[in-house]
């Protein structure tokens, strides 16, 4: 059973040591000090009508409809305004109270249209629920809603409408867009009966500031702010919980559907990574699943130039199969390899690593982490001995400093930025380490009390300077250091940040960061009580990302900052799984559970379990695959849900490497760049179309939940089982429930977990084990690191290879953007393209006059690697000096121009540092024409999949 709470309690649960007991309707009733008497009376089983209420929200006490009364106070008070108190006797019920309560709603409805039976709200909508609890039967104002009914509908937003014909003014929509998402794009305008919802200033919702999160529609009583999904295809049938498929932040939802159709996602209340809310993509981004571009049947050819030919499930796996042993038997076992999927299923990307090295038997396994999050890995095991986040998201509200480094989570990770903006306001202060001015500097009543906006590539240079302040001042948590991290590690870091040379002052020329900037925020993360550091790519993706992992970890540990609610090393994870696909043994030198491949008692135990012999050498990164494949000596990949020609670095590198391969395997649900280079395609499924569990940037494992059969007849899970089998290494598992058995057997960490617990518990975070709690470790590193002592590790700064010169006096940096997901293949099959439909490259205004370039203006951006074309956007938020472009449409060819430079440790390319040279042009670069005419080629290719087929049928038919 899913602990599955439907209930709306009015308003939120509070937390006290101190409880009150009072009497409700005769009944006694204990509840936390602050309650209000609303939510102790539902707590009760004791129904109180309300419609301005609701428990995402803090009380307003509007509407008046839930009145009491109580016993020697005069009058009668709202129940949602009025807390509870020890000793008090509460009525709900009374003859008085009906007649109030049967007034106020004779008000509403005298002025609410009423085509209850043709409104898209019909059955789930709160002011009918009152209208029949209140027994109201007769209106005796008889206005039938005509002040309003004449107002325009407002249709901007694609995804809702917003009705002001219906609107009740309870006020609900704003105080979401306020509390629960932190936008206040909304305020009520005009008086009484001319009072409406007004987006900005009194603009269009597409026109506002508003970032179409969803919360207003959720928290609507009304059909006012409704779903356009609802009123094209009427109220679903029943509802499916399961877990968002976009970022790692992995909101819990709610898949209400009709059959097999969905309807609409609506964010699960109890969802612990989100409570009850949602951003654009995971709640209204979800039509790309059933888009008419997913590919449902197989497909294959000789060479890349044929046609597509669609084949039965069994003619493309046997064929990809016979491909790869041909391959293994003419050039070696280590000629073939493939890459797991960070969208896919932690048992899905489990299945596929247990496939390369049980029957590929080899190690040549990577994932996308490899391009993102690979020196979080490195980093965080090196110096806290486990790769993860050490908090839960919910952490955050006991943070008294909050560290933001290079990330961007307004955009990135939109749920988790409003629950931070929201402890920001409520004064928590704020330290923003990025080259960009990030909405997350000045957002409505959120300013960072310092942005360090440093050079793209001096990040190590910031954080040891950081630390020296802290060392020299005399800010290190002794105690903190002497009980948990190892000394002799510590005493040499100390020495070494403490010099000269890595003071604030020295640094400046490098990072150009003001020194005493660097001082104040180094002495407010130290000193400001409960710090907490949250990054993203911008700390990973660079020449020294794996240093910088380090001195993060460093900083906290000096300053006592792990291992407690409200402090900690925070990872912001791209992909929905690309911790779970990290976790699942997807990095050629590790087995699940990041266990080195070297270690013979963790083989053995493997090798016990899936019977074969497993190697013990470490296989080929992503890159190393690449240059293998230019070299000759690997010939044949596998890939599952990655779109490697898109997301990696240096594209023509890539699709070189791809083309000299003699089978490239792709699956996928659409035909993505990487499949127009494969041989075979083998349909792929959606998180809507299969079970298994994805774990977000917490460790927390939640459910993905089916709620419509595979489109192509298979879900991947079951792909990569017949893969297997024919490769001749049988995969006998009949759900993915079993493949999660097998992974908890297998993995200490996971012991624990089981969909059992899930389905009882909602999620769980790993370590999940005998030696945890239930639900497994909310806090990481909590009496001890997982290493033991925690190390310090030296963090010497060595400026990039990739230096800006007379040629290329610029900096590239890239980044993503809110309504556009990673390669874009799912978010530009929705109308979220109407926000964003084409890359753009942001220049600063004096870099773009010095060019003569005005806004709109097609420009080349030229590096070393390449060169493309791109429209500018004139924008302060970059520094001099800094470009930025995101990478979200394949015709940009945004990763034409990255290079191949990367971690020093684990390869993950520097993605935020290309040196470039901006200039005006006139058309398309080279690459993009070849582009639009390979493209052309392939999507022919394509169109003529059936052909074959159809000449087959009709020379049977002729027979
Ligand atoms: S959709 Fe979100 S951002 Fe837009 S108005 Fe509603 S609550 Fe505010
Ligand atoms: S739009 Fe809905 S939530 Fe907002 S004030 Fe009107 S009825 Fe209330
Ligand atoms: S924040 Fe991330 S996980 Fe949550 S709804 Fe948005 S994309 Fe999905
Ligand atoms: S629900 Fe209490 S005043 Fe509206």
């Amino acid at each position: 059973m899913l602990p599955h709470d439907d209930v709306d309690y009015g308003t939120p649960k509070r937390a006290s040591d101190q409880q009150v007991t009072l009497e409700i309707d005769g009944q006694a009733v204990t509840v936390p000090a602050g309650t209000s008497l609303m939510r102790a009376a539902i707590e009760a089983g004791v129904s109180v009508p309300k419609l301005c209420a609701t428990d995402s929200l803090e009380p307003f006490g509007s509407c008046r409809l839930c009145l009491v009364e109580i016993e020697g106070r005069r009058g009668f008070p709202a129940s949602c305004t009025t807390p509870a108190e020890a000793g008090m006797k509460v009525r709900t019920q009374s003859d008085k109270l009906q007649k109030l309560r049967h007034d106020v709603m004779e008000l509403y409805i005298s002025d609410h249209p009423l085509d209850c039976l043709t409104c898209a709200a019909n059955g789930d909508c709160e002011l009918q629920d009152m209208a029949g609890t209140v027994g109201l039967r007769n209106v005796r104002y008889g206005m039938e809603g005509k002040n309003h009914l004449g107002a325009a509908k407002d249709e901007s937003n694609p995804y809702f409408t917003y009705d002001a014909s219906k609107c009740i003014v309870c006020n609900r929509c704003v105080r979401a867009c306020e509390e629960t998402q932190g936008t206040f794009a909304l305020t009520i305008s005009g008086r009484g009966f001319d009072s409406r919802v007004s987006p900005g200033q009194d603009q269009a919702f597409m026109d506002s500031e508003c970032v179409s999160c969803g919360a207003c529609v959720q928290a609507c009583p009304t059909g006012t702010l409704q779903d356009k999904s609802v009123v094209a295809l009427g109220m679903p049938t029943k509802s499916v919980v399961t877990t968002c498929a976009y970022c790692g932040v992995g909101c819990g939802f709610k898949a209400e559907v009709k059959g097999e159709q969905v309807v609409r996602m609506t964010p699960w209340k109890d969802g612990q990574a989100n409570d009850g809310h949602s951003c654009v993509k995971g709640r209204f981004a979800w039509g790309y699943a059933t888009h008419k571009d997913r590919i449902t049947k197989p497909m294959v050819r000789e060479r890349i130039t044929d046609p597509w030919r669609e084949v039965s499930w069994d003619e493309a796996i046997a064929h990809a199969a016979s491909e790869f042993k041909r391959i293994q038997a003419r050039h070696g076992h280590d000629a073939v390899g493939g890459i797991t999927s960070s969208r896919c299923t932690n048992e899905e990307a489990y299945l596929v690593q247990k496939l390369i090295r049980a029957a590929f038997g080899n190690n040549n396994v990577d994932t996308c982490a490899r391009v993102c999050h690979s020196p979080t890995g490195y980093g965080l095991g090196q110096t806290f001995g486990t790769s993860a986040g050490t908090q839960t998201f919910k952490s955050v509200e006991q943070s008294d400093v909050i560290m933001v480094i290079g990330a961007n989570p307004t955009d990135a990770h939109p749920v988790f930025a409003s629950r931070m903006k929201k402890r920001l306001r409520e004064g928590a202060k704020l330290i923003v380490v990025d080259p960009r001015r990030t909405d997350l500097v000045a957002s409505p009543h959120v300013a960072a009390d310092f942005h360090l906006q440093l050079r793209p590539g001096t990040n190590v240079a910031l954080v040891t300077a950081l630390a020296h302040v802290i060392v020299t001042e005399g800010l290190l948590d002794e105690l903190f250091i002497a009980e948990r991290c190892e000394d002799r590690s510590f005493r040499q870091w100390r020495e070494f940040v403490a010099r000269a040379d890595n003071s604030p002052e020295a640094t400046e020329a490098v990072t150009g960061v003001p020194a005493r900037e660097v001082r104040g925020a180094a002495r407010l993360y130290a000193t400001g009580g409960n710090a907490a550091i949250y990054y993203g790519l911008g700390v990973t993706e660079h020449a020294q990302g794996s240093t910088m992992v380090m001195g993060i970890a460093n900083l906290a540990m000096a300053t006592g900052n792990v291992g407690r609610e409200g402090v900690g090393v925070n990872p912001l994870r791209g992909q929905n799984n690309v911790q779970g696909s990290c976790d699942m043994g997807s990095f050629p030198h590790e087995l699940p559970g990041y266990r080195h491949v070297s270690d013979s008692t963790v083989r053995a135990e493997f090798e016990a379990a899936w019977g074969v012999a497993l190697s013990a050498e470490p296989g080929l990164r992503i890159p190393n695959m690449f240059d293998a494949a230019l070299e000759g000596s690997f010939k044949g990949l596998y890939v599952q849900g990655e779109d490697i020609v898109q997301s990696d670095p240096n594209t023509q590198h890539v699709t070189e490497a791809l083309s000299r391969l003699e089978c490239l395997v792709v699956q996928d649900i659409f035909l993505n760049e990487t499949a127009k280079y494969a041989h075979v395609f083998l349909p792929g499924s959606s998180f809507l179309e299969k079970d298994g569990t994805f774990t977000n940037a917490e460790r927390r494992i939640s459910r993905v939940r089916k709620v419509m059969k595979p489109l192509g007849g298979l879900a991947d899970w079951e792909v990569t089982v017949k893969l297997a089998e024919a490769l001749g290494y049988p995969m006998p598992y009949a759900h993915p429930s079993q493949v999660m058995d097998e992974i908890a057997r297998l993995t200490p960490s996971f012991r624990g977990v089981s969909y059992a617990k899930l389905d009882k518990l909602g999620s769980v975070q790993w370590p999940c084990n005998e030696d945890t709690a239930e639900a497994g470790t909310p806090t990481m590193h909590v009496d001890g690191f997982v290493r033991g002592k925690g190390r310090f590790v030296i963090t010497q700064y060595v400026a990039t290879a990739e230096k800006v010169t007379r040629r290329f006096p610029l900096v590239l940096t890239t980044g993503r953007i809110l309504s556009q997901y990673n390669v874009g293949a799912q978010t530009r099959r929705t109308d979220n393209n109407r926000w964003h439909d084409e890359d753009r490259l942001e220049i600063h205004p004096h870099d773009a006059e010095e060019r003569g370039l005005r806004e709109g203006d097609w420009v080349g951006i030229t590096s070393r690697a390449g060169e493309t074309v791109l429209r500018a956007v004139l924008s302060e938020r970059m520094q001099p000096g800094v470009v930025y472009t995101t990478f979200h449409f394949p015709e940009s060819g945004a990763n034409v121009i990255t290079t191949d430079s990367s971690d020093w440790a684990t390869n993950c390319p520097e993605y935020k540092v290309t040196a470039v040279q901006v200039s005006k042009v006139a058309q398309p670069s080279e690459w993009q024409r070849g582009y639009e005419a390979f493209n052309r080629q392939q999507l022919d290719a394509l169109e003529r999949r059936g052909e074959a087929a159809a000449a087959e049928a009709a020379l049977v038919m002729g027979k």
